[in-house]
Order: C-alpha cells, then structure tokens, then sequence
C-alpha cells in the first residue's frame, strides 16, 4: 500500500520504517526540512533501537523517502496517517493545533482525488477530537465517502518502539460508527485490532496511560511507606506481582459498584491513617476512599434524575453470594432513597435477617433497623408494577425477570450484565 505518515517523530519515524519493512511504500512529511533532509539520507531523527536499520532497508529497496511537501504526499499515497505531536498548553490543555494544520492540508489534497483517501489519525487526542476535527474540515467528503477517517491510538514506547510496533500489546481501530473498516487497510490496524467508535478509542488511549501512571504511582507510594517503615517495598512489590488472579489480571478492573465490604474500606482507611502518623504522603492512596464516595454519589444522582419515586434493590449486599451488608454501598442507597421519602423494596435471596450475626448484624440494627419491612421474600412482589429496579446483582435469572418486569419500570444496570438490555424495561447502566 502506499502511506504517507504526517510527522517523522518518535510515533512517525518508527512506523515508517516498520510499515516498509512489511513491503509498504512510505512517504514521510515533515515541516522541519533538516528532518527530512537526514530521514532521506537514512539517519533516524530519534535514537530508537532498530530504527537506523530499517530506515537503511526501506530507502535501499525504494520503500521509503520523505519530503515536506503534504499535497505531493497525498497525491502519491491511497492512505495518510496522522503522527504529529499533540503537546500540553500552559492551562494544561491539549493543543491540536499540528494536528488541525495537518487535517487540514490532508482533505485539502484529497479533495482532487477522485479514487478517495483515507485518513487515520495516531496522534493522541482526546474524546471527540476526530470527530470535531472532520466535522469543521471534511463533512461532506466523509457524508459522500470520500474520505474515510480512522482513529487508531498507538501503544508504541519509546526505547523498545520498533519491537512494539511489530508485537503491539493492544490495538484497536476507531471508526465513525463503530463498524468495521474495509479489508483493503486492514494490512495498517491488523486483522486483530478491535474495533469501536472514534470516541471509544479515543478515550482507550487516555485509559491506558491513566492505568500506567496510576501503577507507577501507586507502586512509589508503597515504595515511600515501605521505606518511612524501613520495609524493602521493592520486595514486596514483587510479592504482589505473584497474583495473577486478583492484581495483575482483569479483576477488579470493570466498572461498576462502589467498592465496600468488611475489608477494602475499611483497610484503605487503616494504611492512610498508618502512613499520615508516620510522615508518608500518599495522595494516591488517600484519594481512593474519596474518589469510592464520588461514584456512589453519581449513582444517587442517577437514581434521583430518574423521577421514579419506587426504587427496587436487586442485591442488598457489597456484592453477589454472600449476606455480608458491611459497607455495603446499596445499604446506602436504601437509606439515601428512604431518607429521600422514596418507597423503597429490596430483594436479596442470600440475605436471612434471622441468621445475621456480629458486625453484619449491628449493620441493620444500627443502620437500617426497619430493613425487615423492605425486604420481600420474592421477585414478583419486590419489582411490583412500577418504579426504577436498581440492579446491583445477578439475584434473579433474566427468565424470572423478563416475566416480572414492565415497560413501566426502569432499571438501572450497576454491574454491566448484558442480558439486562433485553428485558421489557428502560434500560441504563451506570457507567455505559
Ligand atoms: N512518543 C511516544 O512514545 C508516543 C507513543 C504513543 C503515542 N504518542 C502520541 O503520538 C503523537 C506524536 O508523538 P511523537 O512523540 O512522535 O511526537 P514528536 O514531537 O516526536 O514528533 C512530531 C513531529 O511532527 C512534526 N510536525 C509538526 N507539525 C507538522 C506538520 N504540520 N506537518 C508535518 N509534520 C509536522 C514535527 O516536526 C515532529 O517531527 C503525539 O500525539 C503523542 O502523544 C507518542
């Protein structure tokens, strides 16, 4: 395929010399002439290990030049990728000021191109960025399928980027609609990629290098305690790494309910007050109780905008198959609701009042001692005729509730349990 790469930076430079290696023909763009001036004569603009190599090969076999001419490189290529930079301004937001230069200078020369151009943005840039961006330079070139615009985020690292790009850890491909794109580019995305709307991959981005940062910040908070308490944190940072099933693995990594329960609360509460008594600043740490009350605070709103004045809890524990109401985050819905004047019914099959003991005990008596009254001993009285059913657990088999459920009721999907979208109910989630 012939591909222009707008930008020969770090993302720019690696994937022309990779996407050449594969037998595609490259045309790099860039403003800075010297740049290309050397990219021409085969001299990397970036250390990048690898990358002297290929850009050798790909010149070598014809495969590669550069030129700052941006309409010469559209007439001469079927697809442009986007890799200029997208920096911070002062206030901290995103410039795409390169990238508007860009767009702009791509739809203007594929205008003249009667067989169409596809363009495809790597640059990072936040949610709603494509779309804007085609919205104030290519409408009606898009509406017509002239232009075909991508999104597709590059997960590259800097100092093993040529390995990366040949073994990429994620990739995923944004479309304007979340539809496949043509068989022809999938030789650029690969016939792995996962595909999503412009905004999803967007967003997919920004998510992973919040995720990044959030490790290397927790793991030098724990770090920091670990030494204000003369422990090797290294060490036990390691010791974390070993489970594969509930830290380094999906778990816990889906949105939904606010955590609770007799242990994360509780404990995360108990390490910020052991690291403030002993000098040990933990801002990421210290803001996960805070950041818990938030989400459950979204959720009250969600309930409240709802304009139902019957709430039904699917669920009244922290979570599915067991009694345990400690810092259950329903509990707090259900007192939130009634305190709020809302008829409120629960049904939670796990949940046997006479059989609740110690601190799960204290709970309700404390807490929510008319829970008795709430609670329904079965599905169909619980739902009842009308009112927001708030799903918080997989209490009731889709069948049950497909027989129980109104279009007259509304449920509100906490833990993202698909099937949920089927039954005869308005359906929202939480967090999608
Ligand atoms: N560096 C990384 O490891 C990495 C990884 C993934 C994603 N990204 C994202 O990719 C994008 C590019 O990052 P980078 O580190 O390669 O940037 P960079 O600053 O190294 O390179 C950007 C290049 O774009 C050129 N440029 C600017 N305006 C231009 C124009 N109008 N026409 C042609 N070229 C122009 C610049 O001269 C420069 O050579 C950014 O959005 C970045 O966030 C970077």
């Amino acid at each position: 395929m012939d591909v222009s790469i707008f930008g020969l930076g770090y993302v720019g430079a690696v994937t022309a010399g990779c996407l050449a290696a594969r037998g595609h023909r490259i045309v790099g763009v860039d403003v800075a002439a010297s740049k290309v001036a050397e990219f021409n004569k085969g001299n990397p603009p970036i250390i990048e290990p690898g990358l002297d190599r290929l850009l050798a090969d790909g010149l070598t076999h014809g495969r590669l030049r550069a030129t700052t001419d941006a309409a010469e490189a559209v007439r001469a290529t079927q697809a442009s990728l986007v890799c200029v930079g997208t920096p911070s301004t002062v206030s901290g937001a995103l410039d795409l000021g390169y990238v508007r230069q860009v767009t702009r200078e791509i739809v203007t020369a594929a205008a003249a191109k009667p067989e169409g151009h596809a363009l495809i943005f790597r640059s990072t840039m936040l949610p709603g960025s494509t779309r804007s961006l085609v919205q104030e330079f290519a409408p009606e070139a898009l509406a017509r399928g002239r232009l075909q615009v991508f999104f597709y985020p590059e997960f590259l690292r800097e100092g093993t980027a040529v390995k990366d790009f040949d073994q990429p850890s994620l990739a995923a491909v944004g479309t304007h609609d979340g539809s496949a794109p043509p068989a022809a580019l999938a030789e650029l995305f690969g016939n792995n990629a996962a595909v999503v709307s412009w905004e999803s991959a967007e967003l997919l981005k920004y998510a992973c290098n919040a995720f990044h940062a959030t490790k290397v910040a927790f793991a030098n908070e724990i770090g920091r305690l670990g030494k204000s308490l003369g422990l090797d944190a290294a060490a036990v940072m390691q010791l974390l790494c070993q489970d594969t099933r509930l830290n380094i693995s999906p778990y816990y990594l889906r949105p939904g309910n606010p955590f609770g329960g007799s242990c994360l609360p509780k404990d995360v509460r108990a390490l910020v007050h052991h690291a403030r008594q002993s000098g040990a600043s933990l801002p990421l740490v210290e803001g996960l109780l805070p950041s818990n009350e938030r989400h459950l605070h979204s959720l009250l709103e969600l309930i409240a905008n709802s304009g139902e004045r019957e709430i039904v809890i699917l669920g009244l524990s922290f979570k599915a198959n067991t009694d345990d109401l400690r810092e259950s985050a329903m509990v707090e819905v259900a007192q939130h609701c009634l305190g709020r004047g809302f008829a409120v019914r629960i049904y939670d099959p796990q949940l046997n009042l006479a059989a609740l003991v110690g601190a799960n005990k204290r709970v309700i008596d404390t807490r929510m001692p008319h829970l008795a009254s709430l609670l329904r001993p079965d599905l169909a009285s619980a739902i009842g005729t009308r009112g927001l059913v708030v799903v918080s657990q997989k209490c009731a088999s889709t069948e049950d509730l497909a027989r129980v459920l109104t279009p007259e009721h509304r449920l509100l999907d906490i833990n993202g349990w698909p099937e949920l979208r089927q039954l005869p109910a308005r359906y929202q989630g939480l967090c999608w």
